[in-house]
């Protein structure tokens, strides 16, 4: 088979499915922005929960930064592109998190990739949620376990699993669901790992407004600088002796170049702001527009789930023709019959922003549809 026919194969299956994705540019700061083609709109497709990634403190930060230390480090922080930002950014996620110290990578995704990878091999049993970030599926696969899919949260199923085996185990779990926004029974789970010595790493991406994570010998903390943070990165954090494997063996932070100097102090401002009376404001907003859209929802990611990919697609349309930009998720990201529109809320949205998503998805989508 030639190079060209493969492509032209690939690039048909994907116009057949239906699934060609394409990117938009939208010109923006903050939730309001112009799509190319000069549309205006409100963006409820961001991460960006705390509107950080525009706060003046994060701005400055990330400029003098820039200036001290340029806009790259230039090599792995192994060798030596590690600056004393890196350092002072794992102190703070560390004193953050409770935990005894905390490791920076290039990405969450990196993060969930390094980490798994260092704590896996043919001796280990790593159990993962149905529903985890593909992050943590590529993660499973690299860490060369024996790796056993849990349905969905099913504890009593997790716990089964692990009673039938004798290896090293590790589960593995997002705390958030990032296309369901509902969350993990983290306590429940840390229970059942205590109970059958099981190593616990939970995934916070999402984590803005909750949930606790269970603290203990053995648990470890994923997290993100590019969702609440609003920069770039990924970090792990728990005691001391795992983070020292984890540097030594993840190959995702020893092979790659250290993450550039104002992102790292960009994400360190907005961790200051995050653990101040600020912080606590901004997420108590938050709390509110989430109960403006879903009341009592646990997180900001609220879906509409539409089942029907042309529905999904068809009612992220309609919306966009309003000024509201709000994702339609196809598979392979959800399951087959799972598409929907998923919006992200932000304490950067107005609550005027709010009720105008609020009457248009009455208005062009309620047709008994779950949300
Ligand atoms: C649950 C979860 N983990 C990890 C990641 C990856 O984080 P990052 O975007 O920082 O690579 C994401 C991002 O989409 C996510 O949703």
């Amino acid at each position: 088979v030639s190079w060209v026919s493969w492509l032209e194969g690939q690039t048909r299956a994907i116009e057949q499915s239906r699934r060609r994705r394409v990117i938009r540019d939208l010109d923006a700061r903050g939730p309001v922005g112009l799509l190319s083609g000069g549309k205006r709109v409100v963006s409820f497709a961001s991460n960006d929960y705390l509107g950080l990634s525009f706060h003046p403190q994060v701005l400055a930060a990330a400029c003098d930064a820039l200036h001290r230390w340029g806009a790259g480090a230039g090599s792995a922080r192994l060798i030596v592109g590690s600056r004393p930002i890196h350092s002072e950014l794992e102190a703070e996620l560390a004193a953050w998190k409770d935990a005894e110290r905390a490791l920076v990578f290039a990405s969450g995704y990196a993060a969930n990739h390094g980490v798994l990878g260092a704590l896996g091999g043919k001796d280990a049993l790593v159990c993962s949620d149905e529903l985890n970030h593909a992050s943590i599926i590529d993660g499973c696969r690299l860490s060369r376990a024996e790796v056993a899919v849990y349905h969905h949260a099913d504890v009593d199923q997790l716990d089964a699993i692990l009673s039938r085996s004798n290896k090293r185990a590790l589960v593995v779990t997002d705390a958030v669901f990032s296309m369901d926004g509902d969350i993990a029974p983290l306590a429940d789970i840390a229970r059942v790992c205590a109970r059958r010595g099981a190593l616990l790493v939970v995934d916070e991406a999402h984590a803005v407004l909750g949930p606790e994570v269970p603290d203990g010998a053995h648990v470890l903390r994923v997290g993100t600088l590019s969702k609440s943070l609003g920069s770039m990165g990924g970090f792990v954090c728990g005691p001391a002796r795992w983070i020292e494997l984890v540097v030594n063996r993840a190959r995702s932070f020893v092979f790659t170049t250290a993450s550039a100097p104002p992102v790292a102090a960009a994400a360190l401002a907005a961790l200051r702001v995050v653990r101040s009376p600020e912080g606590c404001a901004l997420k108590n907003r938050l709390r509110s527009l989430v109960d403006r859209l879903a009341p009592g929802h646990p997180s900001p990611i609220v879906p509409v789930i539409l089942g029907d990919e042309q529905r999904s697609l068809d009612a992220a349309t309609r919306l966009l023709e309003r000024g509201l930009l709000v994702p339609a998720i196809r598979p392979p990201t959800v399951p087959p019959g799972g598409s929907r529109l998923r919006i992200s809320l932000s304490a950067a949205h107005t609550e005027e922003q709010v009720d105008v998503l609020c009457d248009a998805l009455r208005a062009t989508i309620y047709q008994g549809a779950d949300a």
